[in-house]
């Protein structure tokens, strides 16, 4: 009995080793551990065992059940992950592909927002991008100038799903995935959910939006981003609105810019929407880094280019007056009626 309970073992781990599918999976349970299975019919015959042999087959049964319980759990995974990578491989948007139409009633303030700013960049010959909520690590971090071990990745963590593969924590790995498809003249820009594991208050949520941007072309300057960004805030809050770039660190911008819009309420001279300053944080900028170009097969002695991402929730909520983020998730239709 011990070897027949030693086969059962045998043929079950090979054949899950070469299962593909997850049907053919819930099939080899059944085959090897269901109530009509191969282990169960074994187990049939230890009526006729002795006392002493009794305790001994039966634990080298549990055994055996346990193995193939793990083996079809650890097999389950892969081909999660296999289907996973092939459906991220091939992930293709595409744009010119009519947008669903407009829901007949109130738009959420999110949406209003982001469809102004969306008529703002086309209006300037941006095409929208898209990409996968489920990212590469690769696209997320690493080909953003970011290596595994970077202090920056902290700032950001997030879901993971396998080692490579998470939630993406900005819309920024899009720009990897346009630059790799497209060749310049590139204008871009890519509006997406994004996901960091924050706890939630006022001010963070473990979901919120971001609105990326990205040019790349010949002679492309700091220029022409302050100038896109100017006209950006102009159009959103009014044409008195001013900017100011302040130096800033990005792991894939070379120079990097934090960029702040004056405050509305007290015009630059402090107050306490904008605690004092003056200006309100709005965005970060900067020329894209030679070295995201190269990884993205762009020659960067040739090209240049600027990249920028915006919060949509911080622009709802200065736009708005709103305080508290939280009533931009939880859909009190009290709150939402406003808009
Ligand atoms: N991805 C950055 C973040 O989530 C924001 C950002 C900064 C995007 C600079 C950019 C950029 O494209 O150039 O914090």
């Amino acid at each position: 009995m011990k070897q027949a309970l030693e086969n059962i073992k045998a043929s079950a781990l090979n054949a899950l080793e070469s299962c593909q599918d997850v049907k053919e999976l819930e099939a080899l349970r059944v085959k090897y551990l269901g109530k009509k299975g191969d282990l169960t019919a074994i187990l049939k015959q230890m009526g006729g065992l002795s006392a002493d042999e009794r305790p001994l087959i039966g634990q080298i049964a549990n055994n055996v059940r346990t193995a193939i319980e793990n083996a079809i759990t650890a097999q389950s995974d892969k081909i999660k992950v296999f289907m996973l990578e092939k459906s991220l491989q091939n992930e293709q948007i595409d744009v010119t592909l009519p947008g669903k139409s407009q829901p007949v009633g109130k738009l959420h303030p999110l949406n209003i927002v982001l469809n102004e700013v969306k008529d703002i960049f086309l209006g300037m010959g941006f095409d929208i991008a898209e990409g996968p909520e489920v990212e590469f690590d690769y696209y997320n971090f690493e080909a953003l100038n970011l290596p595994p071990d970077h202090p920056a990745r902290d700032t950001q963590d997030t879901f993971y799903i396998t080692e490579n593969i998470l939630l993406r924590t900005q819309t920024s790995p899009v720009q990897v995935r346009v630059m790799e498809k497209q060749k310049p003249p590139i204008r871009i820009i890519c509006p997406g959910r994004v996901f960091r594991s924050d706890a939630v208050d006022a001010t963070h949520s473990p979901l919120f939006h971001q609105i990326e941007g990205l040019v790349v072309d010949k002679g492309i300057t700091m220029a022409d981003l302050k100038g896109t960004l100017e006209l950006l805030m102009k159009r959103l809050y009014g044409d008195e609105a001013k900017i100011r770039l302040r130096p800033h660190h990005f792991p894939f911008t070379e120079p990097s810019a934090e960029v702040d819009v004056m405050c509305f309420n007290c015009h630059g001279s402090g107050c306490k929407v904008c605690k004092g300053e003056g200006y309100i944080e709005l965005l970060g900028a900067g020329m894209v880094h030679p070295k995201v170009l190269s990884n993205c097969g762009i020659d960067p002695e040739v090209y240049s280019g600027f990249a920028f991402g915006l919060g949509l929730e911080r622009i709802v909520m200065r736009r708005y007056g709103i305080t508290d983020m939280r009533l931009l998730f939880e859909n009190d239709l009290r709150f939402l009626n406003q808009f």
